[in-house]
């Protein structure tokens, strides 16, 4: 296949990127860097088939030109700073939104026929049904994030209703591994790093969150891609259990060898919109013969050993 990742030089884009790669496919990357890393492409330059459009989302001639032709268009470009949302009320739009249309309106024009993109469950707000499932009710919004996701997953059904596209919505709890950049595991790494015997923590710390590797993401994402050929595929991908923030505290001072004074900024939410308890049902994919190979404690603890062996992401 052909194939378009958008955000290609990001944390998730990047092992998307060489997935297709390992698979024979040929892949575009599409990213304008402003979060995303050339060394983290540095394997897939090699590659015959890797070519790689240094291009804004933004920039609507581009993005058609790099549209046309393509047999899938990956769109996991994103403003992904869910934390930050508040101070640019704009950007999520902008980013998140506006930039999926620009990428939907490019397929339309070239004839491309199938976008897979990357949600968040976040989407859910604050559900009342745990795990929860990919077809619970969204009762209210609470970040300006996952009401522009939401806003693009309606788009994107609207595209294939009206021009027969297919579309796959995967909505990823919060993802760990190799080229990781952004998160609560950066953030204590980096505050350990500098200071081993404080922790200042978002929240009060029992905030229960659900993880995934990154490699078990994106073998679930070539696997739906694969068996699920209806109109619109929406999956919930995380894995079948929860931590709170305090486990995840634990595992990485152990794995750092730290004991420090933890000061908790209190309230149950890190930040506005923030959700306190995130935990999605993954039975939909779970029976297409998927299952994660990495648990949430295995999963922090990698993530930890990337940074501490690659110093330059947390430079
Ligand atoms: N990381 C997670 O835990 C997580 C969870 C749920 C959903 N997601 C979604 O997955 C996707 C990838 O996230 P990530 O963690 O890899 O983030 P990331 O910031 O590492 O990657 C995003 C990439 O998109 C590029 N980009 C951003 N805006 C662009 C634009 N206008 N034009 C071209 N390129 C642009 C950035 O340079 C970067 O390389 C995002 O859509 C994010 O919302 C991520």
């Amino acid at each position: 296949m052909k194939i378009l990742v958008t955000g290609a030089a990001g944390f998730i884009g990047s092992n998307v990127v060489d997935a297709f790669l390992a698979e024979g496919h040929e892949v575009t990357g599409y990213d304008n860097f402003s979060t995303g890393r050339l060394e983290f492409l540095e394997s897939a330059r090699h590659s015959e088939r890797f070519t790689l459009l240094e291009a804004d989302l933004e920039d609507r001639g581009k993005l058609n030109a790099a549209v046309a032709g393509r047999d899938l268009i990956v769109h996991l470009a994103a403003n992904a700073d869910v934390r930050f949302g508040t101070l640019h009320p704009r950007k999520d739009l902008d980013q998140n939104t506006i930039c999926t249309w620009n990428v939907l309106e490019a397929m339309r024009q070239g004839g491309a026929g199938r976008i897979a993109f990357s949600s968040t469950g976040s989407v859910y707000g604050e559900p009342e049904v745990f795990p929860t499932p990919e077809d619970a009710p969204f009762p209210v919004q609470r970040s300006l994030y996952g009401a522009s996701k939401l806003a693009a997953e309606g788009l994107i059904c609207a595209y294939a209703e009206a021009y027969g596209m297919e579309a796959h919505i995967f909505r990823f709890v919060s993802l760990l591994g190799e080229r990781y950049t952004h998160g609560h595991v950066v953030d204590f790494f980096r505050q350990l790093r500098d200071h081993p015997d404080r922790l200042h923590v978002l929240g009060n710390g029992k905030q229960r969150k659900s993880y995934l590797h990154v490699g078990d993401c994106v073998r679930a994402m070539r696997m739906a891609l694969e068996k699920a050929r209806g109109k619109v595929n929406v999956f919930n991908l995380g894995t079948d259990e929860y931590c709170e923030v305090n486990d995840s505290i634990g595992w990485i001072c152990n794995l750092l060898g730290v004991s420090p004074t933890i000061a908790y900024g209190g309230g149950e939410r890190g930040w506005i919109g923030d959700s306190p308890f995130i935990f999605l049902d993954c039975r939909k994919i779970r029976s297409l013969g998927w299952k994660p190979e990495l648990r949430i404690k295995e999963a922090v603890e990698l993530t930890v050993r990337y940074l501490q062996a690659n110093p330059a992401v947390t430079a």
